[in-house]
């Protein structure tokens, strides 16, 4: 496997800027924030962040509209910053990596006002454009026409103030198009090498690779966009062979055969739903009055969703990509909501059991080792129903629950009013917080070469009939029963009990349990 050596022991937390720890008393969290609890991350066991876009923009979309690559947001910090947190993650023996946002600029770039005037320039060819403005692409592909001088319509990677960057189109089928060979292709993929080279040389340690299944247009199997990849790929990793790249994908045997190291299992809908969403995710709820209008997800206790839903659909990729990299598992990011809107604290600890001791590169959310709710918030910056998993940090019962010296009406979103336990100084010293949880399996990852990342995984037992689960990773067996019943089972080898939720023998399974033993 050609990823970076550090990924195999890696565990990843995300965190959202605005949300983390204000230092500056704006109200909206900080890169200074972020180095002050580096200490508290690493006590968690996490040795790697994820910041989600630290760039200049107008933040329409909470960050994922860049107008300049090169600028950190001045509500964040500045470049020197930046340059310090990333020392002091490395003094910490910790890594980082930045979200690059590859497939769209936000309308507000100068590249993107350049390409809106009549007259042509350099940056004319930087976007896809029709060449009327009264046409729109004949394929689908969404794309906005009225706004601008040039007398064409631009296609769209997400909101209207979000215009694709072009890397051209697999199938040309319009005039307008460029193929993925043309020039005008390869200089969008060339000043995106430049982008990650700039901050590759500063020290970051690689990126989360927003939208990274979008690049091509007319490019049905992703081919064209896989292309794109190898070709940048070649480039940057062959200068910073230690970077480390996880794509927003959840295509592994695309994303991880042209480049990627990790791809993010994340909630997609495809074959009726992924091994993810059949996990802890098949769920829906009333946005307006917050009710869960159904769960049936393998790991809501009720249930009767065998393991076989996301066996099928796992098993294949993972077996298909296990020598080329990682499949990510995730407690949540800042677009689903938070585990706790579905679950029980006692099935979070199940879940987590089950997501963090899987292989690949494991990824939690920032304020999801202390159980943080998912609010009902009014929008912000084209969060939506988003938004409710972006609230401020919980550390203490201060003002603000210490996010923020700054006052309550300034805040980037409001706190939550019910704290109650849900706080970091509520857990860190009580033993049987799910904080120390957390920490009790993610040690347990690191303290155990073969819990790490490796791709080791066996299945032991799996049914139909039964939510009984077993799988097995060198000496360690994993028995899960996330049921209402009591299950019995034999385990090839003795066993000890080394970890667990709920109540269990190496033979017998209390329901709603999880179960970790260790080879004699
Ligand atoms: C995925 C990001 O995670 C999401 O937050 C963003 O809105 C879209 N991509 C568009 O960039």
């Amino acid at each position: 496997m050609k990823t970076p050596k550090w990924l195999e022991d890696a565990i990843f937390y995300e965190i959202y800027p605005q949300s983390y720890y204000d230092t500056n008393k704006d109200g909206i969290g900080d890169l200074n924030g972020i180095k002050e609890k580096l200490d508290y991350i690493k006590s968690l066991g996490c040795n790697a962040l994820w910041l989600n876009p630290i760039f200049k923009s107008p933040f329409k979309d909470a960050g994922y509209d860049v107008s300049d690559y090169y600028q950190i947001a001045p509500r964040y910090g500045t470049m020197e910053d930046l340059e310090q947190l990333i020392q002091a993650v490395h003094e910490r023996g910790m890594h980082i990596i930045l979200d690059l946002v590859p497939c769209h600029t936000s309308d507000e770039h100068p590249w993107f006002k350049e390409s809106s005037k009549a007259e042509k320039n350099q940056y004319s060819s930087r976007y896809i454009w029709t060449n009327s403005a009264f046409s729109k692409p004949n394929n689908g592909l969404p794309a906005v026409g009225g706004m601008t001088p040039r007398n064409g319509t631009y296609v769209i990677s997400y909101f209207h103030s979000q215009p694709s960057l072009n890397y051209g189109f697999l199938n040309i089928s319009e005039p307008w198009q460029h193929s993925i060979d043309s020039k005008e292709a390869k200089d969008t993929r060339d000043m995106m090498v430049e982008v990650m080279r700039f901050y590759l040389k500063k020290g970051v340690d690689g990126f989360r690779v927003d939208m990274a299944a979008c690049l091509v247009k007319n490019d049905n199997n992703e081919e064209g966009t896989m292309k794109s990849w190898e070709y940048m790929f070649n480039i940057i990793k062959s200068e910073f062979p230690e970077s480390a790249f996880v794509a927003e994908w959840a295509q592994p045997t695309r994303s991880l055969k042209c480049g990627f190291d990790m791809d993010f299992y994340l909630d997609h809908g495809w074959d009726g739903g992924n091994g993810y969403h059949h996990l802890c995710r098949d769920n829906d709820w009333d946005r307006e009055t917050f009710e869960i209008k159904f769960d049936n997800s393998y790991f809501k206790v009720e249930t009767n969703k065998m393991i076989s839903k996301f066996l099928n659909e796992y098993l294949y990729r993972y077996n298909e990509t296990k020598d080329l990299g990682y499949i990510s598992f995730l407690s949540c990011n800042h677009d689903m909501p938070r585990l706790t809107h579905f679950y029980s604290e006692h099935e979070i600890r199940l879940i987590y059991c089950f997501l963090f001791t899987m292989p690949g590169v494991p990824f939690i959310y920032y304020g999801d080792e202390i159980g943080m709710s998912y609010l009902h918030l009014p929008t912000k910056e084209g969060g939506y129903d988003r938004t409710g998993s972006r609230s401020p940090m919980q550390w203490d019962h201060s003002e603000n629950a210490g996010f923020s010296k700054g006052r309550k009406e300034d805040l980037y979103l409001p706190v939550d009013d019910n704290l109650n336990n849900k706080t970091v100084v509520d857990q860190i010293d009580d033993p049987n917080s799910l904080l120390n949880h957390v920490r009790r399996l993610f040690k347990l990852r690191h303290d155990n070469k073969c819990l790490q990342s490796v791709n080791n995984f066996k299945v032991i037992y799996a049914s139909e009939h039964k939510k009984l689960f077993i799988y097995q990773r060198e000496e360690f067996y994993f028995v899960c029963n996330p049921s209402l019943y009591e299950e019995h089972f034999i385990l090839p080898e003795e066993v000890e009990y080394v970890y667990g939720v709920g109540e269990a023998t190496i033979d017998c399974i209390k329901p709603s349990s999880f179960a970790i033993f260790k080879r004699k």
